[in-house]
């Protein structure tokens, strides 16, 4: 079975170079190995941007036709829009109840914006409360690996402690046990008092060798015995551990090497320093904006020779030349061999080359709105599928299920 993976953006409109080499190329590779959800965090962009009605609504299919155009496949992910399942809201809700007010305020993402955009009250419940939206966002799919950049780290991690800790609550509630000897009652008789032994020498030393011992039993049973499902490999495990079962599953970040773009003056990239190349800038306009890029404030004249390292242009030249073109940049810079303006074509060149099919099937696709449409629609209804039979498992496992 392929693992599930799951990522979110919140919409920003029109999507830059940035957010492609940062995030989307990444989305990309993996739907080719598993199986992936990404949505839009819609409600994510209202913690920070509750004034800005109208910027967020025109953004979200500008985002989705970016990530189609930068090659998301609908036959292989699924896209979808948060706000559409209000399974997210229920999840956490539910999980705020139990969640202490000290692990969220001590998310340092949460000082951090706080200090950054001082412009806004973000003195919210709704801004606290966030990485706790996120966590139900990754939960309720069960998510196993999460794509996001390092600053996002803090908040996979409070995901896994509020999974654990809802495991701990009510993995073991109702029928939990009945159910674990149930299980067990369908093992042979030598392996289940093997199990046994090793579920005790596990709870008392917890020995790694009596874990493995014990899972073996289990994952053998889970091959050789007709009609085992995977909730009962689930019990078997839980009640090993002695926690009851994994309702919620404890994801991991998943932090891919990315070569930092910075944008045209060498600042992060961002549309709203006006320092971006869009992913669909007609090729005149990247030409343009990549001719007027700061360079090597000490190549003043073209006979000045300069630094490729204090140029951002360089760092473009990592992401899109070969070593060649990388060594005809390092020489031509430091003798002042070359000007800027060369130095910058081949950039120029690169990017309108990658930028080719991106147009092409962004044409497409706005030429045929309804078909965006459908295809987040087809998304929202794969999630809805999981989403609601998580949420049948939490409510059952809370005592909700009347
Ligand atoms: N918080 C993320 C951001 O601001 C977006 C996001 C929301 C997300 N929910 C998520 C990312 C779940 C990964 C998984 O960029
Ligand atoms: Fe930057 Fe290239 Fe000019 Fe050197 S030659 S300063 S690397 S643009």
């Amino acid at each position: 079975m392929r693992s599930r993976v799951l990522s979110g953006m919140r919409p920003t409109g029109a999507m830059h170079l940035g957010h492609y080499h940062g995030a989307l190329k990444n989305w990309v590779r993996l739907q080719d190995q598993h199986d992936c959800f990404y949505f839009v965090a819609d409600w994510h962009a209202l913690t920070t941007h509750y004034e800005d009605r109208e910027v967020i609504e025109q953004s979200v299919y500008e985002m989705v036709i970016d990530w189609l155009a930068a090659g998301l496949d609908p036959e292989k992910c699924t896209i979808f829009i948060q706000s559409r399942l209000p399974e997210h809201a229920e999840l956490f809700t539910l999980l705020a109840m139990g969640t202490p007010l000290g692990w969220l305020e001590r998310v340092p993402t949460y000082k951090d914006q706080m200090d950054k955009l001082k412009d806004r009250d973000l003195a919210t419940y709704g801004f606290l409360g966030y990485p706790l939206l996120q966590a139900a966002d990754i939960l309720i799919y069960k998510a196993t690996y999460v794509p996001v950049g390092e600053d996002q780290a803090s908040h996979v991690e409070l995901t896994r402690e509020v999974a654990r800790r809802f495991n701990h609550l009510y993995g073991r509630m109702g029928d939990f046990e009945q159910k674990v000897a149930a299980a067990l009652a369908r093992l042979p008789k030598d392996d289940q008092r093997y199990y046994d032994k090793q579920r005790k020498a596990f709870g008392e030393t917890g020995s790694a060798e009596a874990w493995s011992k014990g899972e073996g039993v289990v994952r053998r049973a889970a091959a050789a015995i007709d009609g085992w499902t995977s909730d009962e490999t689930e019990l078997l495990l839980g009640h090993l551990r002695g926690s009851g079962k994994t309702i919620l599953v404890e994801p991991q970040a998943l932090h891919t090497e990315v070569l930092r773009l910075p944008g045209l003056d060498g600042s992060k990239m961002s549309k709203s320093y006006g320092n971006a190349v869009l992913m669909r800038d007609a090729p005149a306009e990247v030409t343009r904006k990549i001719r007027g890029m700061t360079t090597d404030p000490a190549r003043v004249r073209r006979t000045d020779p300069g630094d490729p390292e204090k140029c951002p242009v360089w760092d473009f030249h990592k992401v899109y030349s070969n070593d060649a073109t990388r060594d005809w940049v390092v020489k031509g810079c430091k003798s002042a061999g070359i000007g800027c303006l060369d130095c910058k074509q081949p950039v120029i060149d690169a990017v309108l080359a990658e930028q080719k099919p991106w147009h092409e099937r962004a044409a497409a696709l706005t030429a045929d709105p309804k078909k965006v449409h459908w295809i987040v629609e087809m998304g929202t209804e794969r999630a809805r599928t999981v989403a609601k039979s998580t949420m049948k498992d939490v409510r059952d496992a809370m005592g909700l299920a009347y």
